[in-house]
């Protein structure tokens, strides 16, 4: 068995007070800030850049590289968002950091609002988790009043206001821009880009929207030095991250590793997949990244393995799923999430997703036929690529992935007139949410 876990984020969680400020403090909280405001901004940056972090909100984007866009000088105020939404399915680490240790995201604002010249943060908080709002606006509280958040912050002289921010749970508003027009009061819907967010992002002035995940590993990379950071994890892809199993394993839960464990290694921590069946496929990365099978246990997750192998690393969102499952059933369940998700704003996007759910819901009761199988891959083709965010290219990814692994088990559908897995989706999902 391996062993290869790396807590940080997730080190003391067990304590039965590690999301008081006391608790926080007692494990070397809010050591990294006065280090980092006794340090110049651009080599706050910089420190940031050569830790080789990446963004954890699915694309990978290098922070400190995203950071340095934020034009100086420019007389404009300067925000830090701070993506709390995470409505994606399967993704489900940004809560449990939250509720477990907030303020280590708090500090994380902190040091990268002054690195990039701001005075106001904000962490937009998906609607529908209120113990989460709750107990950020307690530690929000206990922040200003221990004086790390306010005016002149340890003495520095530099002053910064946190305000969290209640969202109204629509995954789209996840999209940073989509985030940042629902943060001014609008209908969450993406904006076109350019200009993009560092140049004219909330109220029009240079904006760094950022992860959780991303902001909350600030601190250690701050603490610990950059080198240490970039010694954790693979060639490209540096440093320690949350890996969420959830599905039909022993173990589920939160694994904080290096980036480049295997799923194989992960589940010999958590178990391995329930008793008495077998690995069917996975998600890497939330609904939106295209699934893998057991073929690809021992693929490095990596932001370049898992791409590789032709899909994503994305929220590193393991959802396993055994032998007892309907691929096709699986399929439909995210598809109705994402029609039921699908902001309007484009035709491929609005209308796709429509007809995807509808065409799946036929195959999965056997009633389609193998044409339909095709007409389904050239809808996806129509979408992917062409809708106005990214959200339609996550529609597609269970779909065309499903068909390339298991096309099979869609054609026995048709072949037996039902679910080979028994009664059909209808029937068990009659009280989701269906037009
Ligand atoms: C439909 C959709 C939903 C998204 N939801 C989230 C989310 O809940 N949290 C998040 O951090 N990023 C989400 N993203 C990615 C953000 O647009 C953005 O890339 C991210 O917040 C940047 O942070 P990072 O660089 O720290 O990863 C979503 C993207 C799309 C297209
Ligand atoms: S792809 Fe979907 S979610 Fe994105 S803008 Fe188009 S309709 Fe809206």
């Amino acid at each position: 068995m391996t062993d290869t876990l790396t807590p940080v984020l997730s080190a003391f969680w067990d304590a039965d007070d590690a999301f008081t400020l006391d608790g926080y403090r007692r494990h070397g909280g809010y050591q990294a800030l006065p280090i980092a405001l006794g340090m110049h901004p651009d080599t706050v940056i910089q420190a940031v850049k050569d830790s080789g972090l990446r963004g954890r909100g699915g694309a990978g984007f290098p922070t400190g590289m995203k950071w340095g866009f934020i034009p100086q000088g420019d007389g404009k105020p300067h925000y830090l968002v701070v993506n709390a939404d995470e409505s994606e399915p399967g993704t489900c680490k940004d809560v449990p950091l939250m509720m477990a240790n907030p303020h280590v995201l708090i500090e994380g604002c902190v040091i990268s609002a002054y690195a990039i010249r701001a005075h106001q943060v904000f962490i937009y908080v998906r609607g529908e988790v209120l113990h989460v709002i709750r107990r950020l606006q307690q530690a929000v509280a206990d922040a200003y009043q221990a004086g790390y958040l306010g005016r002149d912050i340890a003495g520095s002289g530099y002053d910064v206001d946190l305000v969290v921010h209640c969202g109204a749970g629509a995954y789209i508003c996840g999209e940073e821009t989509a985030l940042l027009d629902s943060l001014e009061g609008r209908r969450g819907q993406p904006r076109l880009r350019p200009p993009f967010p560092a140049v004219a992002g909330l109220y029009a002035a240079p904006t760094v929207v950022n992860n959780v995940e991303s902001i909350a590993s600030v601190p250690s990379i701050i603490a610990n030095g950059a080198d240490w950071f970039a010694g954790l994890g693979t060639e490209k892809s540096k440093g320690y991250g949350f890996f969420s199993l959830s599905g039909h394993v022993a173990k589920p839960g939160q694994y904080e590793a290096p980036l480049g464990i295997t799923l194989r290694e992960l589940l010999d921590l958590a178990g391995g997949v329930r008793a008495g069946h077998e690995l069917k496929f996975w998600t890497p990365g939330g609904s939106s990244t295209p699934i893998l099978t057991k073929e690809h246990l021992d693929i490095p997750l990596d932001f370049e393995a898992v791409g590789a192998a032709g899909s994503m690393l994305g929220t590193r969102a393991l959802q396993i799923f055994d032998d007892t499952t309907c691929v096709v059933r699986a399929a439909l369940r995210w598809t109705e999430f994402y029609a039921h998700e699908s902001c309007g704003k484009c035709t491929p996007c609005r209308e796709g997703t429509y007809w995807m759910r509808a065409i799946l819901e036929r195959l999965e009761r056997g009633e389609g036929t193998a044409d339909e199988l095709d007409k389904l891959l050239d809808i996806c083709d129509n979408i992917l690529g062409r809708a106005f965010c990214a959200l339609g290219d996550g529609a597609v990814s269970p779909i065309t992935s499903s068909i390339q692994y298991f096309r099979d088990e869609y054609l026995a559908h048709l072949e037996q007139a039902g679910c080979p897995f028994g009664p059909s989706a209808a029937t068990i999902f009659a009280g989701s949410n269906r037009a």
